[in-house]
């Protein structure tokens, strides 16, 4: 793994665009796993900015993201969807038909994540996953626990995520119980990871994740089986290691 620890968030945010960008820029029809959370949304912005500029073109990139939310309408203000088209995609030339979000409005679920595992298959490998932490571990969606599963699926969120998502809806009542997430098989098929985290909530599982065991109770601690796998953190969530 390569970690780097930034003292400023323009150099977080800019690194991580950079490493985007020229992924794109060599490859412009790219395969791009995306994620949500706070940690990304400066490297998307910058990214809005290079797109704008002429720096950099996602007009034939492809994405999937890693998770969505059960239970709210896609246009629901804190959907994923909405997350990933106010924070991404209505700023950049990507063609919207190939942006893919797991659909949790899907009358029947688990073919939904079937189709979704399927449509990886077939138009991946992800070339670069991009990836947060929780402060419990996990990436996407997937909770510590006693097993872990490959493929995309539904689950019952953990009740400190439901605490730490909480900020972003009216009342803890309001979070979404449930949620789809891309597996840990699917997630660690892509050729290279990005993993982000900032803040001194994630100083544990940023330590538990790169230098603890390798273990499901720390989903994220699986990374350490990646072969290319690039950590950005600012200080306070590297304060650890
Ligand atoms: C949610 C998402 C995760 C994300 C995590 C961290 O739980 N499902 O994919 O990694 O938030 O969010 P943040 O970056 O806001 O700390």
């Amino acid at each position: 793994m390569n970690i780097f620890t930034f003292k400023t968030e323009e150099d977080f945010v800019q690194t991580g665009a950079n490493l985007i960008a020229s992924l794109v820029q060599s490859k412009p029809n790219a395969v791009l796993g995306l994620a949500t959370g706070s940690s990304p949304i400066g490297i998307y912005t910058r990214l809005a900015e290079m797109n704008k500029k002429g720096l950099v073109s996602f007009s034939q990139v492809s994405a999937y993201n890693l998770d969505e939310y059960v239970g709210i309408s896609e246009d629901h203000s804190q959907s994923y969807k909405t997350f990933m088209k106010e924070n991404l995609f209505n700023h950049i030339d990507i063609n919207l038909q190939n942006t893919h979000i797991p659909n949790a409005n899907a009358e029947d679920l688990e073919v939904e994540c079937k189709a979704y595992d399927l449509a990886l298959e077939q138009n991946g490998p992800v070339d670069l996953q991009i990836l947060g932490i929780g402060s419990n571990g996990h990436i996407g969606f997937n909770e510590p626990d006693d097993h872990l599963y490959g493929g995309t699926h539904v689950l019952d969120l953990l009740e400190e995520t439901l605490e730490a998502n909480a900020r972003f809806f009216d009342s803890l009542d309001e979070v979404p119980k449930q949620a789809i997430t891309m597996g840990v098989g699917g997630i660690m098929k892509a050729r290279q990871i990005i993993l982000l985290a900032r803040g001194a909530g994630k100083a544990e599982a940023v330590k538990a994740a790169l230098q603890g065991p390798i273990t499901t109770q720390c989903p994220a601690s699986l990374l350490q089986c990646h072969p290319n796998v690039i950590v950005l953190l600012d200080e306070k969530a590297g304060s650890l290691l």
